[in-house]
């Protein structure tokens, strides 16, 4: 703390907001950002023009190259603006239809920043093999698809990319002429002189702005464009800090417009609904476009375009005919306007700040497309460790090693499962992470090893800025050996935050790549430091990674900051997060001879991020709003390819009632990642803390959800593969259905067939639940059997606090492990139950996945993945067959984290290490009329109990009929059969 006189003490007073909520003016509308005002100022110029407005920028038809392998091309682009500047545009077409377009300056007075896409595509992709490019007068075009039914056109005079699916225009680049990459100048000198300048009325002017400075230049012939004035050129000022932008004017502004597609997802991270509102003409839901620039942004709004803390720009663009996406490959700060310009299409509005345009067409025609095209591209969310998907503990802070022990002893106690215990950044000295505080953590290795003996695990928080003392080795390491982030003068950059005056690690600098991971290793390095007092049940949690600067402009780094290769902070800011949490997830994989799967948590995040581990919404309050928009966000970066999401349950801010806090557990246990967790100023609210019948409801949440981890892995597994997100929202199961276009409150998990509605305003005794289509839908607890309708139906249900509306799918089946344990490691030999939910046409279908969760064998092909059918054995049978076989070797092309096995081995070691694990019941829902017998086919009879109801093919609503097979003699990891007959 810096020592502040009287009058410092009293001026701060008086600067202080009046409430405790967000410093809104701590962060940048598009009003005090240079480039978004001059990308909304170019933007209004043309809406004003109306169809005199037209793009300067013009393909040269005589520099067109078509590459020799077909797929690519490159032209010459220039702007009529600025004859003697040259812009390189180029074409590409991958295998599987995306289109690549990418333009730059070329031969400019500097460079632009080409990198992001290097950061984010996890390869070069391949090129389509059937395109060819055909260049006419006005045009060059190339038709492809399997049907030929896609083409993609580049018209001349002026430039503009059209993306069509059977004729109709899918995405349209630079229709509207928006099109602006400015190019790097010199500042042209300027005649000026200093005049008095006469406060105006009422107005009070400080004495350094006493004075006005007279411009004169030589006038812009390209005003009608560019406008008359270099709005923040040279030097941005915002609050006390001034950007010096030695680089000048170079931002890229383009429109990209959806002709006929209404309604637009994606761009996270914004607290906001999924179908994105507009923000921009006639009347906008917000009035500032969405922003993505990574930022530690202090109890954030529930409903705002502002940026959060991680940038994704993927944007999916809908309708019921067909889906397309796109995904702009740029770092810098973006901000994008969304205008929903009739019921059928959208128009966007893209700017950024700096960098290359490098855009990727993605051409659907389905959300699942996308996915799977989006994921090439960048990766998918790799298979996690399957304890993480248990319940995680967390508060800032467990401020001891006994107050762990005690945290851990409870639990037990209260037969509450747990997996994973936290440590917040207190657990270290002076916070200098790694470095453990010896008074009240005396016996670190002790303590974590208490933990793991219980089948649990720690997370413990690294963050990325370095206390700047010589006493701490990491930062002194990384200062000698010039591995810190520099500042505009290339000395060593100081900011503040948790661990005071901080140094941060420029992780573009590949020299910190190795030496970063060999800090995480647990035995003594002759090379230098490393976490001796660690063990390899530690995993680790990244936060503050946007990265958070106390005393920085927008509380992040300044712009002008520099880092390796001499980019500006300003050109690689978005990614700067994702860097740190790739190597951490690195190094904690890599800290085993033989590797096993890391858990490593992030907060900021760009697109790529999902191979490296999970995000969580960041610092939400304890309100009903932040609950309900939570559910959004999670659904929103799944779009963005970010599967593995959670939010803090209970709020991080604030101290939730009891009820509320029942609620939070239902929605946290519906998300990928579960973990509660709470600021240092709350009271404590572990669930063992809660009086009865809270407590008990709590219990049982924590319990449905290790009940269900055969469901979220199997999930995982699945996207691991084709992207597709693990809560699948409406538009994405459904998406010809224009009902569903809009819902972001309820979703389905993968491909189980289990839809959830959380339950998220106080004293709600019944909830409204959506079912799109003409099925049934089976009440997963009580089994009452509801009834859709081909055009969608809204149902209500129960919805008490004890209540989840959570329903089974008919044509579902279910695996589950119902048996309560401490830990999801206490559950590998546990038996499953089989939840089978018969559609009307009285069939159903399932998954089950299972590896030793921990290592990377699966890779090697140590898994089980089994595929479940109940269907009739032949036409006019009237029994039903319910089958467990193989998938692994049945679909070999499909296996996990992209790698296929040659021939798979069901009688893998991973297999045979369960396989006397059984199936401990087969639940059958549904079903028309009580069996005259069930049995192991080709075998004995088996013990059944059946209870009559409505069946699956009936039209009627009311409690399905039941049966229920005990110890079916079944396998878990074998082939069997049940027939049930009548
Ligand atoms: C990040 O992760 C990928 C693997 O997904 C790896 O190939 C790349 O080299 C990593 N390193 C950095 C510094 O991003």
């Amino acid at each position: 703390m810096r020592s502040l006189n009287y009058l410092g003490i009293l001026a701060l007073l008086l600067a202080l907001p009046t409430t405790h909520s967000l410093k809104a003016h701590d962060f940048k509308t598009c009003s005090q950002s240079g480039f978004c005002r001059r990308g909304r100022a170019l933007s209004a110029r043309a809406k004003e023009a109306g169809a005199t407005w037209k793009s300067p920028y013009v393909v040269d038809p005589s520099s067109i190259a078509i590459a020799s392998d077909q797929a690519t091309f490159t032209a010459g682009v220039k702007s009529s603006l600025y004859p003697h500047i040259n812009f390189g545009l180029e074409l590409r077409v991958h295998d599987d239809g995306v289109v690549r377009v990418r333009m730059d300056e070329v031969a400019g007075l500097r460079k632009r920043y080409d990198e992001a896409a290097s950061w984010a595509l996890i390869s070069e992709p391949g090129i389509s093999k059937d395109i060819k490019w055909t260049a006419g007068k006005k045009d060059i075009r190339a038709v492809y698809g399997q049907k030929k039914e896609n083409e993609v056109v580049v018209t001349f005079e002026p430039l503009r990319v059209a993306l069509l699916r059977n004729g109709k225009e899918q995405v349209v680049l630079n229709g509207q002429g928006l099109l602006h990459m400015e190019h790097f100048r010199t500042k042209t000198p300027e005649v000026t002189h200093t005049e008095e300048a006469a406060p105006k009325e009422g107005e009070e002017v400080a004495d350094d702005e006493a004075q006005v400075v007279i411009k004169a230049k030589a006038p812009n012939p390209g005003a009608w464009f560019e406008g008359d004035n270099e709005d923040d050129y040279w030097e941005e000022k915002f609050s006390t800090w001034t950007d010096s932008k030695p680089k000048g004017p170079e931002s890229l502004s383009l429109d990209i417009n959806f002709p006929n597609h209404g309604t637009v997802y994606g761009i996270p991270q914004h607290a906001t609904r999924l179908a994105l509102p507009t923000t921009t003409g006639e009347s906008p839901f917000f009035s500032d476009p969405y922003r993505l620039y990574n930022a530690d942004v202090f109890e954030y709004l529930a409903s705002s375009p502002m940026s959060i803390y991680g940038s994704i720009p993927v944007l999916h663009a809908h309708s019921a005919d067909s889906t397309v996406g796109i995904f702009h490959a740029v770092a810098s700060e973006t901000w994008i306007d969304v205008d929903h310009a009739s019921e059928k299409s959208t128009e966007t509005h893209w700017v950024s700040e700096s960098g290359i345009l490098d855009l990727f067409l993605m051409p659907g025609p389905t959300p699942e497309d996308i996915f799977r095209q989006y994921s090439k591209l960048t990766g998918t969310t790799v298979l996690p460790a399957h304890w993480s998907l248990g319940y995680h503990q967390c508060r800032w802070n467990y401020v001891s090693s006994d107050d762990v022990r005690t945290v851990q002893k409870r639990f037990d106690e209260e037969d509450m499962p747990v997996d994973v215990l936290w440590l917040d950044i207190e657990y270290s000295q002076d916070h200098k992470y790694f470095i453990w505080d010896k008074k009240n953590f005396p016996d670190p290795v002790g303590m974590i090893n208490d933990v793991a003996a219980l089948g649990r695990k720690m997370v413990i928080i690294v963050d990325p800025h370095l206390k700047r003392t010589a006493e701490y080795p990491v930062y002194k390491k990384a200062s000698e050996l010039g591995l810190l982030v520099k500042d505009k003068n290339e000395g060593e950059y100081e900011g503040w935050c948790w661990s005071g005056s901080s140094a941060w690690m420029d992780f573009f600098n590949p020299n910190v790549w190795d030496w970063w991971k060999s800090l995480f290793k647990t035995q003594k390095l002759a090379t230098g430091w490393s976490w001796t007092e660690s063990t390899d049940a530690v995993h680790i949690w990244n936060d503050m990674n946007e990265p958070s600067v106390f005393n920085g402009p927008e509380i992040t780094m300044p712009k002008d900051n520099l880092h390796y290769g001499g980019w500006e902070h300003r050109d690689v800011h978005n990614i700067n997060g994702m860097l740190f949490s790739n190597l951490t997830s690195q190094a904690v994989a890599e800290r085993t001879d033989s590797p096993t799967r890391p858990f490593v948590l992030t907060r900021a995040f760009y697109a790529g991020s999902q191979r490296f581990g999970a995000m969580w919404t960041g610092d939400n309050l304890g309100t009903w709003e932040h609950m309900a928009v939570g559910v959004k966000i999670v659904l929103s970066v799944g779009v963005g390819g970010m599967s593995y999401a959670g939010s803090d349950v209970g709020g991080f801010f604030g101290n939730p009632e009891p009820d509320m806090l029942v609620r939070w557990y239902q929605v946290g246990a519906f998300a990928p990642f579960f973990r509660a967790h709470a600021h240092i100023d709350t009271k404590r609210r572990e669930p063992f803390l809660l009086d009865q019948p809270y407590k008990g409801m709590i219990r049982d949440i924590l319990r449905l959800r290790y009940s269900m981890l055969p469901v979220w892995y199997t999930a995982f597994r699945e996207t691991s593969v084709n992207g597709l997100p693990v809560l699948r929202p409406h538009y994405v199961m459904f998406p010809k259905d224009q009902n569903g276009f809009n819902i972001d409150d309820q979703y389905y998990i993968g491909s189980s067939g289990l839809l959830v509605k959380p339950v998220t305003e106080k004293d709600a005794t019944e909830a409204k639940v959506y079912l799109p289509e003409d099925q049934v839908y089976y009440d997963y607890f009580n089994h009452h059997a509801y009834r859709g309708a081909a055009k969608g139906k809204e149902i209500t249900v129960p919805g008490a606090l004890h209540q989840i509306p959570l329903f089974v799918r008919g044509g579902s089946i279910v695996p589950t492990r119902e048996r309560p344990r401490r830990a999801s490691t206490a559950m590998k030999q546990d038996p499953f139950t089989l939840r089978v939910a018969l559609s009307k046409a009285g069939t159903a279908r399932g998954e089950l996945y299972l590896d030793d969760g921990e290592t990377y064998s699966h890779r090697e092909g140590q898994f089980v993945w089994r595929e479940f059918v109940a269907e009739k054995p032949a036409k006019k049978s009237r029994a039903i067959r319910l089958s467990s076989k193989d998938l692994g070797s049945a679909r070999p092309a499909e296996a996990v984290d992209g790698v296929v096995l040659k021939a798979f081995d069901p009688a893998n070691a991973f297999a045979k290490s369960i396989a006397d694990v059984r199936v401990e019941k087969v639940v059958v829902v549904g079903l028309k009329a009580k069996p005259t017998a069930v049995r192991i086919e080709g075998g004995a009879k088996l013990v059944w109990d059946f209870t009559a109801g409505v069946a699956a093919a009936d039209k009627k609503e009311g409690t399905a009929s039941l049966l229920v097979i005990k110890d079916p003699k079944a396998l878990i990891a074998q082939d069997w059969a049940i027939i049930i007959e009548w």
